[in-house]
């Protein structure tokens, strides 16, 4: 019996060294000193033995009992200490370790254009208005006083939205000059930034996706004078103080007289550089008296009332304005283009 003990007691040892984990732990718990365990089974056959022998194995029995217990019991802390210590190792975090850096954002270069030129026009009393993509044809074309041959009708060069030809994606912001003049009497000024859309082929100037502002104002006695000076007045606001304008005598459909107005160019200031090709001026948009065909679609009465428009290209002038090449860059959503204007 006292063999048999020492036995247990030795090989219990062993496997509690070896365990490895929680689980192989206390399957050598229930293994030895569970109820159908070899401790149990020796202390119960205590029974059969002569007192003196009992009272001896029965103090050994108990020994190894207790020391079996104390070893699982010192194993445990072991591998609990050990499973911390790795978790601890893992989870390890290195306060002195620097940050990822959070990059901040900015405004795009097409709205900061967008802004700065709407800032200038609020501030002369105009009110900021926004029309749908996608437009009817008559907003777009018909009630511009644009025939139906016109070239930029063509499939080619409008996105239109059905079969029957009646819906498109706007191929300019003129289509929001149509839905005030249906939707509000004057007098009236506004402008109305978007985004337009036309068939073309993407490359350093062109894309089938770009920008516009328009400007529109109707009001009694509105001149050709008012488009110069509010025109005018506007380039220098945005190019700078010393800017000159001209304008050339130009066409489109829903305005007469139209023009296209140029600024002196504002990086040699009109001595001619490579920005300006050599002329000293540059064209950056398209603007006229409101045709009274246009005026009509509003039931507006001509003899009244008058008014002029202009609309420009966003891109072209944040092109020239940050020395843009390439306008494809406004859309790539390139980190390394975008940096540059925060
Ligand atoms: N809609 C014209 C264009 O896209 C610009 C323009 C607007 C010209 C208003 C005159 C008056 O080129």
């Amino acid at each position: 019996m006292k063999e048999r003990l020492e036995c247990v007691l030795k090989e219990a040892m062993e496997e509690i060294q070896a365990a490895s984990d929680l689980q192989s732990l206390e399957k050598i718990r229930v293994k030895y000193l569970g109820k159908k365990g070899p401790m149990v089974e020796i202390l119960k056959s205590l029974g059969k033995l002569p007192p003196e022998e009992k009272k001896e194995l029965g103090k050994l029995a108990n020994i190894a009992k207790n020391n079996i217990d104390s070893n699982l019991e010192a194993k445990k802390h072991t591998i609990e200490e050990q499973v911390f210590l790795e978790r601890m190792q893992k989870e390890k975090v290195d306060v002195t370790e620097p940050g990822k850096k959070i990059e901040i954002g900015g405004l795009h270069p097409i709205t900061m254009v967008i802004e700065e030129v709407l800032d200038i026009f609020k501030a002369m009393g105009y009110e900021v208005k926004e029309g749908p993509l996608a437009d009817t044809t008559f907003n777009a074309f018909d009630g511009l006083n644009s025939p139906v041959t016109h070239p930029s009708r063509d499939i080619t060069d409008t996105f239109y939205l059905n079969d029957s030809l009646d819906k498109c994606l706007r191929p300019h912001t003129s289509t929001v000059q149509i839905r005030t003049l249906k939707e509000s009497k004057p007098p009236f000024k506004m402008v109305s930034p978007g985004r337009c859309f036309r068939c073309d082929t993407p490359d350093a100037t062109h894309s089938p996706m770009f920008h516009q502002i328009e400007g529109m104002i109707v009001d009694e006695g509105i001149t050709m004078t008012d488009l110069k000076g509010t025109l005018d007045r506007m380039a220098k606001a945005l190019f700078g103080e010393e800017t000159r304008t001209k304008f050339r005598p130009h066409h489109f459909p829903f305005t007469e007289p139209s023009a296209e107005m140029d600024v002196s160019c504002f990086k040699c200031g009109g001595k001619g550089c490579s920005l300006c090709k050599g002329s000293g001026w540059i064209e950056i948009l398209g603007c006229g008296m409101i045709h009274p065909n246009v005026l009509a679609v509003g039931n507006i009465d001509t003899e009244r009332y008058t008014g002029f428009a202009f609309g420009m290209g966003v891109e072209r002038i944040a092109m020239l304005k940050y020395g843009i090449e390439d306008i494809r860059n406004f859309y790539e959503n390139d980190m390394r283009f975008l940096r540059q204007f925060k």
